[in-house]
């Protein structure tokens, strides 16, 4: 028999590379573990991990506040209750479903199509910097209706608020002025649209009302804008970027996607399953809970491994294997609801109920085009050697940290 695992091996280097046999054994051993170096409860069954995304009323979103709040303002990501309901009312529509369909999808291939252009015509390419870095700002841009010349301080703003996010001075003092100078900026802008709305997100959230009739304040949307360039920035250029290097290192995958494209849905669905880009997620008790056999005092935090639980063997069979074709996977588009039934599971790679990710049909479709236009414009490419890829888990996320490529 091992030694148990020890949180300082949650901490160490061989763990950020490869959390996997780690993973495996909390799931059998330890499925409830105190991570005492961060004062955390952590679980890696997905079961566990479902219940509580499930349970907004004992697992609170409060962890955020201390972290959001302070720079960007009030945002529904650290509300839980009704207050979280009616901002989300408000926006949603706007992000998902016919509207998303109707009015921005179409604007993502433009925005894919501009930045491939922009890359050299030989040599090696940084994927990273040319195209997965700028594509989700550049894309949030696009359908909030900003001028293109915007992008450069739009990127600045989004730096200087993600920097701040963890709470270091001076980054923190500069995130919240770069946030306070961004939302006097956007506040003409607001006006303007509430006046004369246009077919722009900026419009629709300005207009926005719920059956109810409330609204967002200029606040809010400025803070909410924000919201959504911190969330959907970082979370899709490093999940794209870690699709691309997967279908990179596995010639067969390659193979078969370049001569099927359409087999690109289900490879990444299979790709957030496997590896996806968000590794844990924290939640306040609000309540005392029992936990296999422990119990866990309200005020404390739970930290369930998003990753792991997408990687228990008892759903998902060999999980490390990488197969589009997984029968005990839903392979189409997310749901809010998830969840498991019949032998079919979904992934926990975008969360689960309430605070399920407002972003996932605009993420899937950035993807999906980037990896079109990748298969189409760059038919022969190889990582190029000496600059091989590092995968690892850095503060909550998993993902590579270059992708450099040349044409073979
Ligand atoms: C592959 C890319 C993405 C991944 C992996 C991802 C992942 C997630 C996850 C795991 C959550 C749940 C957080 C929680 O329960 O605490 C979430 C929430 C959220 N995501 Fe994403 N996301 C992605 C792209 C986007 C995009 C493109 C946007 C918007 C443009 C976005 C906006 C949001 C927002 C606003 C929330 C909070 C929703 C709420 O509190 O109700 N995300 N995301």
């Amino acid at each position: 028999m091992s030694e148990p695992i020890t949180a300082a091996v949650l901490h160490g280097d061989a763990y950020a590379r490869d959390p996997f046999p780690v993973w495996e054994r909390l799931r059998h051993e330890q499925p409830l573990f105190h991570d005492t170096i961060d004062d955390r409860w952590l679980l890696t069954r997905y079961d566990d991990v479902a219940a509580v995304f499930r349970d907004h009323e004992t697992y609170s979103t409060r962890p955020y506040q201390r972290i959001f709040t302070d720079v960007i303002g009030p945002t529904m990501v650290q509300m839980d209750g009704p207050d979280h309901d009616v901002r989300r009312a408000i926006v949603a529509p706007a992000l998902v479903g016919r509207r998303l369909e109707e009015h921005y999808l179409g604007l993502v291939d433009g925005v894919v199509e501009g930045l491939f252009d922009r890359l050299p015509a030989a040599g090696p390419v940084d994927l990273i910097a040319g195209v997965t870095g700028p594509l989700p700002l550049r894309v949030v841009a696009t359908i909030l209706g900003l001028p293109v010349e915007e992008d450069a301080y739009l990127h600045e703003v989004t730096n200087r608020v993600i920097a701040a996010l963890a709470g270091e001075e001076p980054a923190r003092s500069e995130g919240i002025a770069a946030h306070a100078r961004f939302s006097a900026r956007i506040g003409g802008l607001i006006d303007a649209r509430e006046r004369d709305p246009g077919p722009d997100l900026v419009s629709a959230i300005a207009t926005g009302r719920t059956e109810a009739g409330e609204q967002l304040s200029r606040t809010e949307i400025a803070s909410f804008i924000s919201l959504l360039m911190v969330a959907g920035g970082e979370t899709t250029d490093r999940a794209l970027s870690t699709f691309w290097w997967t279908l990179l290192s596995d010639p067969g995958l390659l193979a078969a996607v370049r001569a099927e494209p359409a087999l690109l849905d289900a490879a990444f669905s299979e790709f957030m399953r496997r590896d996806g880009v968000v590794v844990y997620e924290d939640r306040e008790l609000t309540r005392d809970v029992e936990w296999h056999g422990r119990v866990i005092r309200a005020g404390e935090i739970v930290r369930v491994s998003i990753t792991s639980a997408n990687n228990d063997e008892s759903v998902f069979r060999d999980p490390r294997r990488f197969d589009p074709a997984r029968p005990d996977l839903r392979l189409g588009k997310e749901s809010r609801a998830g969840g498991r039934a019949d032998g079919v599971a979904g992934h926990l790679g975008f969360g689960l109920g309430k605070h399920f990710c407002i972003g996932y049909q605009l993420a899937r479709a950035e993807v999906i085009a980037a990896t079109r236009m990748l298969l189409e414009r760059l038919p022969a490419i190889a990582v190029r050697p000496g600059t091989e890829p590092d995968l690892r888990i850095r503060w909550f996320h998993r993902y590579v940290d270059r992708l450099v490529v040349e044409r073979v």
